[in-house]
């Protein structure tokens, strides 16, 4: 049997799948999305009155959510479905099957019991896609209570924290990260379903609360906004914190339950096995990715690169990091360590939360780094530098009120990141890899960016 929960007690794995399913057979306190719709509720007119009542409106009208659990039955979600199960082209109820098991969790506000071969999938259901409720919590117990004047949303547990960064964040990354335990729930975006076609999962706080239609009041977000720099910092903490714990539990599930993949392939560096065999080959020679923080020996791939290399100011990280390397593929070791490592990173989180950020500091560190370093290991690496640097930028227009101009070449610098399409083996679609990246051409273009910006900067006294 499938465990849901598990928990590593000194070296004991103990299995909650029981307990898990209990509560699964009780009814579910998700209200849906009805209750909050009324146009006295959240279902107002956009643009009119407070904010909060338009927030289901706003989140109906323009949140990729809301669409979530409908593109479960289009082309590209056929294609992977069909992919992960031959059968599930010719059989309405394999291709549901594979949804329930695989894919509700995340696209959906699903409960353990409708995530069971037993559940039941409507069209209604999958229409709603991520709602309300999973990000606020289940409401249940606070539906009636939080329209009361004197409603204290802290003293609610079941509604979720979501003012401070870590709130927020840690209320993205159950799905954007993954996990096997949250909410009672198996939501993992492994190798299987990235090489039947799934994006594979690259998060980033800054990039993705900007790109959420807000449906709140975001006068309230000043303090969380005022750094981009700081926000970055703590949301990566947060994803590498969610990231060890989800290769943990990984661990642990293929301990009770065999054919959960174990080493599970996305948890190390894509690249350690995707590489163009040409001669522009976007991996440095083996001499240069020695200085990769987490490199270990030669042959040996290295952990997650999207969560791991180079972030965090890592070098005294890296011991810890290294007991998650895939090459000691103990599930058992692997299954403590990742565990150790989420409490490590939360508590990271939560002291960089409260630290203040000086860009121009931030700006001149990234030069020395740059400059004393061979380019970046490979795309995953250069593709934190331009984040990085995206999140500087916009700490200095702010400083500026927003009047300074983009530099023209990081649309340049963009560009070279982007993945090429590129006719995929055998099935006749399209591949998009980024096995043109040119890291040596990266590092040029964006040490200029740098220099320019830091000559800029220094120049301009005192913004006020
Ligand atoms: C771990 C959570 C998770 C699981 C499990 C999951 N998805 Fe997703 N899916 C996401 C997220 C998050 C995105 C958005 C990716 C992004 O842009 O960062 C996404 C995006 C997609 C997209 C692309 C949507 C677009 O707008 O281009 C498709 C198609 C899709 N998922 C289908 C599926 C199918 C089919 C399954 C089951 C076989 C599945 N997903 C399982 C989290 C998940
Ligand atoms: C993807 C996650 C997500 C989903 C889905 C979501 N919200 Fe929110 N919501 C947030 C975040 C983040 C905030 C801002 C932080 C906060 O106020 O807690 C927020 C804030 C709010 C607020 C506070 C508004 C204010 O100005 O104080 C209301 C009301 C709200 N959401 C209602 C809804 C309703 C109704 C739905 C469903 C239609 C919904 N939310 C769906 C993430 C989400
Ligand atoms: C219950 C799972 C779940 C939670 C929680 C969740 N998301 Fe998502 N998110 C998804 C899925 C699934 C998609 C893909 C939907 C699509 O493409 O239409 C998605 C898509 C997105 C997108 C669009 C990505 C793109 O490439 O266009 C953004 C932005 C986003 N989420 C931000 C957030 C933020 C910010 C939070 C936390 C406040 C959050 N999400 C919480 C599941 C979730
Ligand atoms: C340990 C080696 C290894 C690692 C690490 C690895 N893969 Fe794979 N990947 C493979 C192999 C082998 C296949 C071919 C599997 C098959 O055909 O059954 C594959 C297949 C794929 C495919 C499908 C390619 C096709 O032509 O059908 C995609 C996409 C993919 N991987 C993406 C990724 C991503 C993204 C990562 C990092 C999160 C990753 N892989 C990490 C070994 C690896």
């Amino acid at each position: 049997m499938k465990c849901f929960l598990s928990v590593l007690i000194g070296l004991e794995l103990i299995c909650f799948a029981d307990i898990a399913v209990a509560k699964a057979d009780e009814p579910t306190s998700f209200v849906g999305i009805s209750s909050c719709a009324t146009s006295t509720c959240h279902g107002g007119v956009i643009g009119r009155g407070p904010v909060w009542n338009h927030s289901l409106s706003t989140w109906l009208a323009n949140d990729p959510h809301a669409n979530a659990g409908r593109l479960l039955y289009d082309r590209d979600s056929q294609a992977i479905v069909s992919r992960l199960d031959r059968s599930a082209s010719g059989s309405r109820e394999a291709y549901d099957a594979v949804l329930r098991e695989r894919c509700i969790s995340c696209h959906t506000t699903a409960t353990a019991a409708q995530t069971a071969a037993s559940g039941k999938l409507s069209a209604e259901f999958l229409a709603s896609g991520v709602t309300c409720e999973s990000c606020h919590g289940a409401a249940e117990s606070w539906l009636v209570s939080h329209t009361h004047v004197d409603w204290d949303p802290a003293a609610n547990e079941s509604m979720r924290e979501m003012d401070s960064i870590i709130g927020r964040g840690e209320t993205c990354v159950r799905c954007h990260i993954g996990s096997r335990t949250e909410d009672g729930l198996v939501r993992d975006m492994n190798h299987d379903l990235i090489a039947a076609g799934h994006p594979a999962l690259r998060f980033d706080l800054p990039i993705y609360l900007a790109n959420l239609p807000t449906h709140w009041d975001d006068r309230h977000d000043r303090e969380l906004n005022a750094s981009s720099v700081r926000l970055r910092a703590v949301g990566r903490a947060i994803n590498l914190a969610a990231a060890a714990k989800l290769a943990s539990e990984r661990a642990s599930d293929h301990l009770q339950d065999p054919t959960v993949p174990w080493p599970e392939f996305a948890d190390y560096d894509c690249f350690a096995c995707h590489q163009s065999l040409s001669i522009r080959n976007f991996q440095v020679p083996l001499s240069n990715r020695k200085k990769s923080p987490l490199h270990v020996s030669d042959g040996l791939p290295v952990w997650n690169a999207w969560h791991s290399v180079n972030q965090l100011e890592l070098r005294e990280n890296t011991a810890l990091l290294e007991k998650l390397s895939p090459h000691r593929s103990d599930p058992k070791q692997i299954a403590a360590s990742g565990q150790t490592l989420a409490v490590k990173y939360r508590k990271i989180a939560q002291q960089l939360a409260s630290e203040t950020v000086d860009p121009r500091e931030k700006l001149s560190s990234m030069q020395q780094r740059l400059q004393d370093q061979p380019p970046p290991v490979d795309w995953h690496q250069a593709a934190i530098e331009y984040l990085e640097l995206d999140a500087l930028l916009r700490d200095f227009n702010a400083m500026h009120s927003g009047s300074l101009q983009e530099p023209e070449s990081l649309q340049e610098l963009e560009q070279s990141l982007r993945f090429q399409p590129e006719p995929s083996a055998g099935s006749g679609g399209v591949m998009q890899s980024p096995a043109d990246f040119d890291p040596a051409k990266f590092r040029r273009m964006i040490l200029r960016i740098l220099q320019s910006q830091l000559t800029s900067t220094l120049g301009q006294a005192n913004p006020e």
